[in-house]
Formats: structure tokens, sequence, C-alpha cells
């Protein structure tokens, strides 16, 4: 294996896991001498008792803490902005951020602006804007997806401009990340599915993307060995309390995984797609995952045989044709999409064409495809794609990704 002349890793989060890890929060607090926090969610997050779970752990404390609720899905700007408001005239000393990535990445870039005294989030966008260590943040993730309990980077939407803007420094890293399955046994199957897929994506972008290195990688192949065994188990089954903690833990090594390597085409296109089209994070990711593993098959064919392993395990990893294997971990990951578009009455989508939105409208219309391709290009995760992308390729993906059917990978220009 070709080890990397120099690579940076980092993950300073404090990870505190298991049945009952709820309740730690209250030390957790003092040791960071907090007696306000805010308590930043959603509304689906609260619908589902987590706050109320979260609240009798807090206890005597709860007298002190205040809840915003109003988090929307990929977050918003103006919301940042608002909760920023409360926490200060309410006088907070740290956040505690209860739900799914939308929610984390809001209180992460509510504590941009109040511990910078901001007027202007965007003032902070992109990588390195942040000089020092900002108040304190607790993560309670209640997908196992995103990663962001543990992660440098913060993905907050323009709503008005149909843009998702990145955050990343290291001081965007949680104190403490708090992971228990009570908190992620009320996903419904569709959720689960889509977060874990978005988990998923994260393991094996880092494992194939430029900036990997060998310590992302030993994260990034538990994650895959984790993910892939437990999520169709959680699907089936909520309520497995130990299936929910070891998703948890695979989306936490995940995460860990792609904050050191980046991520490459399976995340740029999916972040166009949901500025473009709101298409769900996590089933832009389900979607585009094997199209990723295809598109940078010819870059990196000898890393991408490696996923097989930690996936399908020695006896069928031997028994695979060598030539094969590569294209056996694609087929893999097409084979779980069709099991979990099974296990959730369809609601898990195999490709762009069969999303459909509220009013069965489609989410992703053929004609928008081009403005998908072209808004690809301004996200900054193309940087760290094994292959080149450009407009022509990103449509092509696409294309096939509305479709459902493979790669022509003879149509990829190879820069
Ligand atoms: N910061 C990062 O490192 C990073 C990485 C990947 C994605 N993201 C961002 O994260 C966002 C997506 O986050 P997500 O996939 O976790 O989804 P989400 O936070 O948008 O939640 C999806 C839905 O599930 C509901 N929900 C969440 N947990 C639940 C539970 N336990 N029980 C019942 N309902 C629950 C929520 O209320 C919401 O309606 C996107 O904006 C994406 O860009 C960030
Ligand atoms: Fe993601």
């Amino acid at each position: 294996m070709d080890l990397p002349d120099y690579y940076e890793f980092c993950c300073r989060v404090k990870i505190v896991a298991g049945h009952n890890a709820l309740e730690k929060i209250p030390v957790l607090l003092a040791d960071k001498g907090s007696k306000k926090p805010l308590i930043i969610t959603d509304k689906g997050v609260v619908g589902a008792g987590l706050i109320d779970i979260v609240s009798r752990v807090l206890q005597d404390r709860l007298a002190g803490t205040l809840i915003a609720d109003n988090v929307p899905p990929d977050s918003d700007i103006r919301i940042v902005h608002q909760l920023a408001q409360l926490y200060r005239d309410s006088g907070c000393d740290a956040i505690v951020a209860v739900g799914g990535g939308s929610v984390m990445d809001t209180a992460k870039g509510v504590n941009i602006v109040v511990s910078e005294n901001a007027s202007d989030l965007m003032a902070f966008s992109g990588a390195g804007a942040l000089k020092r260590p900002l108040k304190p943040l607790i993560a309670i993730p209640t997908t196992a997806g995103t990663g962001s309990e543990v992660t440098q980077v913060a993905v907050i939407k323009d709503h008005e401009k149909h843009l998702k803007m990145a955050f990343l420094s290291y001081f965007l890293l949680p104190d403490v990340s708090v992971l228990d399955p009570r908190m992620t046994m009320t996903m419904p199957p569709f959720v689960t599915a889509m977060t874990g897929m978005d988990a998923l994506s994260h393991a094996m972008e880092a494992y194939y993307c430029l900036q990997k290195n060998p310590l992302s990688d030993a994260h990034a192949l538990s994650a895959v060995n984790m993910i892939y065994r437990y999520l169709p188990i959680v699907a089936d089954n909520p309520l497995d309390p130990n299936g929910r903690l070891a998703m948890s833990v695979g989306a936490c090594l995940a995460g860990i995984a792609f904050s050191n390597s980046m991520t490459g085409i399976v995340h740029n296109l999916g972040h166009a797609s949901g500025s473009v089209c709101g298409v769900p994070h996590g089933q832009a990711m389900a979607i585009l995952l094997p199209y990723g593993l295809e598109y940078n098959m010819h870059k990196c064919e000898d890393t991408i045989v490696r996923l097989l392993l930690p996936m399908a395990g020695e006896a069928v990893y031997h028994d695979t044709v060598k030539e094969q294997r590569p294209q056996k971990v694609v087929s893999l990951i097409r084979q779980l999409n069709e099991d979990l578009h099974k296990m959730t009455d369809g609601r898990h989508a195999r490709c762009f064409g069969e999303l459909k939105d509220r009013e069965q409208k489609p989410t992703v219309p053929r004609e928008a495809l081009p403005r998908i391709a072209r808004a690809a290009l301004l996200d900054g995760a193309s940087m760290y794609n094994p292959e080149d992308t450009d407009y022509d390729d990103n449509l092509m993906v696409l294309e096939a990704a509305w479709e459902g059917h493979p790669l022509d990978r003879s149509k990829v220009k190879k820069g």
C-alpha cells in the first residue's frame, strides 16, 4: 500500500456511547461550566418524544434550559441568526444539539455567530475562517447518518438563493458527542435507510478520496463493516437497541473518516441536487453511491476492491473471481438499495426518476439535471474526487442516476 508523504488527522471530540449514555449529560455540562444551555432541535425530534427523554435526564438543571425547535430541513441561515439572537438575549452559556445533521449543523452555525459576536454567518463560510475555540457544544445525534457530531464541517442552506454553504474548521468539532440508541430507535424505516446510506457513503468516499490516509482508512473500513451489516437489521427492526447503537458508532466512525479525508463526486452531486431540487441528503447519497464507485473505478480499482472484505466477509471475497471483485462492491450497494426499497414499502428511492414529493410530483424533473450539473461545479467536494469532474461528466452521471442504469464507464473522460 502506498503511504502518503504527509497528512493530518484530527478528532478531538470526546465520545460518550452506550445504552445509558444520556445520563452523563448533566456531568458533561457541569464539566463545561454550563448553567444555562440552549437546546437546539426540530419539530420531528420533539414529536418523536426525544426531548422528553433528554429533559428527564436533565431534571434539576432544566430550570435554566431553553429549548428551540424551529430548525428546518437542511438548516437555514435566517434561523441560525434568529437562534443566535435568542442565545444572546437569554444569557445562554452552551449549546446542546439534539437532532440529525440539520439540527447539529444549525447548532454549529449558531455557535459561530455567538462565539465570534458576528452579525453575518456568511463571513465565515469556506475553510479556515475561524481562528479560536467556540462556546461549548454537545451533540446528541438522533439519526445515524451525517456524522456531524464528529466532523469539522457544517452545511447550511441559503433557502432564498438555493445554495448549500459549507463551513470547515477544526473549531467546529463539538466538544462531546453522546451516542445513545434511545435517540435513534424512533427513526421511521425510510429515514433510517437514507441516513444510513449517507453514513455508508461517508465511509466509502473517505476510503477512495484523495486526502485518504492510514488513520482515516482504519475508521472508514470499520465503518463500512458496521453499517453494511447493521443497516438492513435496523431498517427491518427499528427497536433493536444493539443494532441502533452499532449504527450510531458506525456513522460516527464514518464521520471521523470523511472529516479527515473529505468526500467526492457523490457528495458533490448530492449537495447540488439538494440545493437545486431539495432532494434529502441521505436519499441523494443512496442513489449516487454506486455511480461514485463506477465513475472512479479506473482510477482506484485496487482501493475499491478492498471494500469487499468488510462488506461481504472472507468467504464471498475468495469465492468471487478476482476480476469481478470491484464490480461486486457496486452490485452489493445496488442490492442494498433494492432491499431498503422493499423494507420501506417503496419510500426509499433507487433512482432520481422515482423520487416524488408529498404531492406525488417528481422531486427531480429530468429537465433540472443540467442545472444540478452546473451547480455541482461550484461545490468544493469535487476537489477531493480521484477523477476530475466537469459539466459533461456530471450530467452523464446524473442522467444514469435518474434512469437507474449502470454508468457507461467507457464514456467517462479520463483526466
Ligand atoms: N456536518 C456534516 O458533517 C454533514 C455531513 C453530511 C450531511 N450533512 C447535512 O445534514 C443534513 C441532513 O441530516 P440528516 O440526514 O441527519 O437528516 P435531518 O436532520 O434533516 O432529519 C431528517 C428528518 O428526520 C427527523 N428525525 C431525526 N431524527 C429522528 C428520530 N430519531 N426519530 C424520528 N424522526 C427523526 C427530523 O425531524 C427530520 O424531519 C443535510 O443538510 C446535510 O447536508 C452534514
Ligand atoms: Fe453526507
